[in-house]
């Protein structure tokens, strides 16, 4: 099968490539990137000449529509990640995510191709921390980003491609992942990095809003599943019952890395900032017979610390520039 994979120099796009080479090297995988400041071709260098790599912008319809001629299968992980960035400038959003997605489902409807649309559940807005309820497939839309509601409408999108136009797509919805390649303005790399460079770990408010993590090989191990032995038009969420509040992620950091586990700053609260993630994965794992690998979080954490600690020249040249981002924003 050939596969293109779109945003496979960013974080799980690159792990989703490396996953593929490792358990289905039958596969041709090539990887269409805008290389914008959150990838790194260095994520994708150990495998570049077993790939093929092109640079260019999902919102391209000329190029987006050659190369999904060209396929079987479209990997959709391209996207504007990043909520703090989406509260400074949402329109980068606003291109990639809505008008990037309807250019792929074009070109999958003019060429009878599949896709996989992959999405967050933060397009379920978020739960207060004593709910016993957690998202599922049936719970209703209600972002509260500028990231969150451009992907809620990327995935509307998608539904209405499928219902209207009859092309084969699924969807999942993921909580916050960790592991390698992740860049560094993200909530665990910025930690551990900032440990590493000597800076105190930054938490937002009181560190009490709760996100449900999952190991990014996990993430795409269910993506194969979905790819393999889903149903077009279905809605898929993946998680692995890892919900932690940041103040105890923060303290397990310091502990793993042989810190006091006091040894962070409280900075400014992010606007808008979700309380609580959870997922109910009982589908994925019922239908689909998915079950996640990665069980144990401080192990997966462990590993993660390791992997930047021995892969600084990854994310040195990129640190200063995040730190001060943050810093013109009281975080
Ligand atoms: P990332 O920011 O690390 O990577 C995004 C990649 O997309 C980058 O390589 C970037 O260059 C590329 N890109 C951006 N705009 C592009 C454009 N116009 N054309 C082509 N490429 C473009 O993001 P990530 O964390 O790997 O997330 C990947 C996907 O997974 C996103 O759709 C995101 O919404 C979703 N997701 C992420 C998480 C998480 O915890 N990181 C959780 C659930 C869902
Ligand atoms: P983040 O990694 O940005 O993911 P998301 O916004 O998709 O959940 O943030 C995870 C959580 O960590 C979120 O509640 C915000 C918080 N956070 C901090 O406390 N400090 C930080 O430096 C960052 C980046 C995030």
């Amino acid at each position: 099968m050939k596969l293109l994979v779109t945003g496979g120099a960013g974080f799980i796009g690159a792990n989703l490539v490396h996953h593929t080479l490792a358990t289905r090297p039958q596969h041709e995988v090539t990887v269409i990137d805008a290389l914008t400041y959150a990838a790194n071709e260095a994520s994708l260098a150990s495998v570049r000449d077993k790939i093929t790599f092109v640079q260019g912008s999902i919102t391209n319809t000329e190029l987006v529509d050659k190369l999904i001629s060209e396929t079987d299968l479209v990997v959709h992980f391209a996207a504007e990640s990043h909520n703090d960035n989406s509260l400074n400038d949402p329109s980068p959003f606003i291109q990639t995510n809505l008008v990037g997605t309807y250019t792929i489902l074009e070109a999958v409807r003019k060429h009878g191709k599949k896709l996989h649309h992959i999405s967050t559940d933060e397009v379920y807005g978020d739960l207060e921390l004593d709910d016993p309820a957690k998202f599922t497939d049936q719970t209703p839309y209600n972002p509260s980003s500028p990231y969150s509601s451009t992907k809620a409408g990327s995935d509307l999108l998608v539904r209405a491609w499928v219902r209207s136009f009859g092309i084969h797509a699924t969807i999942s919805n993921c909580y916050n992942n960790y592991g390698p390649y992740q860049h560094v303005e993200k909530m665990i790399p910025r930690q551990i990095t900032n440990i590493l460079t000597g800076i105190k770990p930054k938490l937002y408010g009181a560190g009490q809003n709760v996100r449900d993590w999952i190991h990014v090989d996990d993430h795409n191990a269910a993506v194969w599943a979905i790819i393999e032995k889903g149903t077009s038009g279905a809605t898929y969420l993946i998680g692995a019952d890892g919900e932690q509040n940041n103040k105890a992620v923060f303290e397990l950091i310091l502990e793993l890395m042989g810190k006091p586990v006091d040894w962070y700053d409280h900075v400014n609260d992010r606007a808008g900032h979700d309380m609580r993630y959870a997922i109910d994965a009982t589908k994925l794992r019922n239908e689909l017979g998915w079950t996640p690998q990665y069980t144990n979080f401080r192990d997966g954490l462990q590993a993660t610390i390791d992997w930047y600690a021995d892969n600084e020249a990854w994310w040195k040249p990129l640190k200063a520039a995040v730190e001060a981002n943050y810093a013109k924003r009281g975080q």
